[in-house]
């Protein structure tokens, strides 16, 4: 297979893994991953990430329940502004779409953080302008060494959106106060690929010289 052929499986095969066997993540893995975010590009080269390694189970626990408070917090928020029930006006049957309400709600989709072997918290120095997009890169290289791997990942937002939660979360992990905690990922041998997510097509993305005009169309391909 081409180079490009291979970057583009990487990229195609990536898909957001939440079950996982018990299989560990070596350590000469685990540094292919990391060494991945270090290579990522920072504005003004900063390199604002830092990264904290959790393998504990108890540590893990922790980041779990906080993962289920915020997904919680987040879906009973969507639910109460309507944009939950917007989402899956499509999903005619009403006792499914009571029951993926009241999932998302619980939060739960949040909780398996724990049943991955590793856990990297990605948090940043709060100084750095561009802070967001550094550690987005940092975290979509990681994502893609974890594919070529052949191990699985899942990027959250789960236990630090909420500033609450990021609180608890630096307080427990000795995150300093200069920093900001960004995002975890879960990673882990998968049992289980889900199917890929839907994406947009190309034609209702990309525009012409101005919004609006697509590049793309149908009758083009
Ligand atoms: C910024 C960001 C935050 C995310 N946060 C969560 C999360 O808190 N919990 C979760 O289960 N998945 C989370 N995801 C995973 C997305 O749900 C997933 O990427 C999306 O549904 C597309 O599926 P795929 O990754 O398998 O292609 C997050 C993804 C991104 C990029």
């Amino acid at each position: 297979m081409s180079d490009i052929n291979y970057f583009v499986q990487v990229i195609n095969d990536r898909r957001s893994i939440r079950n996982y066997t018990d299989e560990k993540v070596t350590e000469e893995e685990l540094r292919i991953i990391l060494e991945s975010a270090r290579q990522a590009p920072s504005g003004e080269n900063a390199q604002p990430w830092r990264f904290v390694v959790v393998k504990d189970p108890k540590n893990k626990k922790f980041l779990s329940d906080l993962c289920r408070r915020g997904s919680g917090r987040r879906f009973t928020g969507e639910f109460l502004s309507k944009q939950m029930q917007e989402r899956f006006k499509g999903l005619k049957d009403e006792a499914k779409r009571e029951a993926a309400f009241k999932k998302l709600t619980s939060g739960n989709v949040s909780a398996f953080v724990n049943e991955s072997d590793v856990i990297i918290i990605v948090s940043g120095r709060k100084d750095v302008w561009d802070l967001p997009f550094d550690t987005s890169a940092a975290i979509e290289n990681m994502l893609l060494a974890v594919t070529a791997l052949g191990l699985g990942a899942c990027w959250l937002v789960a236990p630090c959106i909420d500033v609450r939660d990021e609180m608890v979360l630096n307080e427990y992990f000795g995150i300093p106060d200069g920093y900001k905690t960004i995002s975890i990922i879960a990673v882990g041998k998968p049992s289980r690929i889900p199917r890929p997510r839907p994406r947009l097509p190309l034609e209702e993305l990309v525009f012409d010289e101005k919004f609006g005009q697509p590049y793309y169309s149908k009758d083009n391909e």
